[in-house]
């Protein structure tokens, strides 16, 4: 069984590849997926992905209860861990542009075992969040038709059945998120049809989303009161976590959900042109751009208004309401979070159908879900299971609880590749890397321990949940995902 684990998947560095050339995981006489993708397609699905609910909800609560106006620290804390682990993707992703992303890159340097386990955890990351994505973007369309637009809508059909009060599941009256559920349908049917049309209605999108938040920072920053920064860390409660330096780690590992998705761009990979070249720009750039925006945005919004009235499901839209100046705004804001929620949603539903395709290829999971369709060259049947999964959690289930689960899977995934460099570097020193990490020796541990620091935040709250998670995921595997191994049958 341990060698089982410890099999690793051998890496072969990608040749140059071109537009609509097959790659990775191809069968003999089967459709794979297309190299279409660009530098600029990639920092936009970037941008697409990452900006979203961490912003646009997040912020709010993090400052509230746990950081003051520090909380734009805390975005730096977290955009630092995630740089450093951005550079350790950048180096696997241009050496092996395949669509697994961390799942590959474990399954190369630290063996099947723990390959499968991030995989899992990508699983946790994805999945979940385009299904807590979809019920923050519920909300928001829900707060501009019933408060904007001033139109009914029934209430059984605005939340899920349960709800989680208090430390457990309780019935919430409600009879499912409609809202939630459609916009996962409508998700799943692009990414049905193709990746370009995907990339062509994301880049649409993120140019709103984009607009939206300069327009936010350029008409907010006139109206700052900088006694709203005083004091910039408030004093800690006694509380590990409420305020003070605690607390601004503490809003570090919330707000960390922020930054998720940029490494969605690497499951793209396998779809990009030149990936050696433009997979290290696509991710880094990105990250880069959302960190910029992010810290201006908190600065605005901890000016605008006390960060203690910041703690509600639209701090944005809430800073905005003390300025009745300022309606035209709130409303373009409203509608700036609604297109831009529903871009990560898609973003992260075409992570997952990705990483669930290139697990499949490689026998971990059932064959079927790696299947190619013939005209779209899409992988149709992995989009259609995750799409009913990702609507089922995103209609019935509280979803509040999940964002920590959420960081927590991707935190792991992200220390992990930090590690898997180093190994690499060692195992196989002569692999051409057309990216390299600087100074990886101090990069690859920082980037693991900042990571790992962030984890330990969470985790010392929602250990019992992770755990479930983890053992969900051993038992499939050792079901069946250690038997059907491609690696174990050609070996
Ligand atoms: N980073 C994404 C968001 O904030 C997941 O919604």
């Amino acid at each position: 069984m341990l060698k089982a684990l410890l099999r690793v998947k051998p890496v072969e560095p990608a040749g140059h590849v071109d537009a609509g050339e097959p790659i990775e995981g191809s069968l003999d006489g089967e459709a794979t997926l297309k190299r279409t993708l660009t530098a600029k397609h990639l920092i936009l699905l970037g941008i697409g992905a990452v900006i979203g609910a961490g912003i646009f909800v997040m912020t709010g609560q993090a400052a509230a209860f746990h950081a003051g106006p520090a909380v734009t620290l805390s975005f730096v804390l977290a955009g630092l861990a995630c740089a450093l682990a951005g550079l350790c993707y950048a180096e696997f992703a241009a050496m092996m542009p395949v669509s697994g992303s961390a799942y590959s890159y474990s399954y190369a340097t630290l063996g099947e075992g723990m390959a499968w386990f991030i995989g899992w955890c990508l699983v946790l990351e994805y999945l979940f969040a385009s299904a807590s994505v979809a019920v923050a973007w519920s909300a928001y369309l829900l707060s501009f038709v019933t408060t904007t637009l001033h139109l009914p809508f029934p209430d059984a059909l605005s939340s899920a059945p349960i709800a989680w009060e208090g430390g457990q599941f309780i019935a919430s009256g409600q009879l499912f998120n409609l809202p939630a559920v459609l916009i996962v349908a409508a998700v799943t049917g692009l990414l049905y049809v193709g990746i370009s049309q995907s990339t062509f209605v994301n880049g649409i999108i993120v140019a709103i989303k984009v607009s939206v938040i300069c327009l936010f920072i350029g008409f907010g920053a006139s109206h700052i009161d900088t006694a709203n920064w005083q004091p910039f860390i408030p004093e800690n409660t006694g509380t590990f976590g409420e305020f003070g330096w605690s607390g601004v780690l503490r809003a570090g590992s919330i707000v960390f959900f922020a930054f998720i998705g940029f490494d969605a761009v690497s499951t793209a990979a396998g779809e990009t042109k030149d990936p050696q070249r433009n997979m290290p720009i696509g991710l880094l750039g990105s990250l880069a751009i959302c960190t910029i925006i992010y810290v201006i945005v908190c600065l605005v919004l901890t000016g605008l208004l006390p960060y203690q009235q910041l703690g509600t499901a639209k701090p944005v839209a809430t800073a905005l309401e003390a300025y009745p100046q300022l309606a035209w705004l709130k409303t373009a804001v409203e509608i700036g979070a609604i297109a831009g929620l529903s871009s990560v949603v898609l973003v992260m539903m075409m992570g997952q159908t990705r990483i669930a395709y290139t697990i499949s290829r490689d026998g971990l999971l059932p064959r079927f879900l790696g299947k190619v369709h013939a005209r779209f060259k899409t992988p149709y049947v992995a989009t259609i299971i995750v799409g009913v999964i990702a609507a089922a959690l995103a209609g019935m289930m509280p979803l509040n609880v999940l964002g920590e689960l959420v960081s927590m899977g991707t935190l792991l995934a992200f220390a992990t590749v930090c590690i898997g460099v180093l190994v690499l570097r060692y195992t196989r020193p002569e692999l051409v890397r057309p990216f390299r990490v600087p100074m990886a020796w101090l990069i690859c541990p920082l980037g693991a321990l900042a990571c790992l620091t962030l984890f330990a935040m969470a985790f010392r709250e929602h250990w019992h949940l992770f755990v479930g998670w983890t053992v969900l995921g051993l038992l499939i595997y050792f079901g069946y995902g250690m038997r059907n191994s491609k690696l174990a049958k050609s070996s």
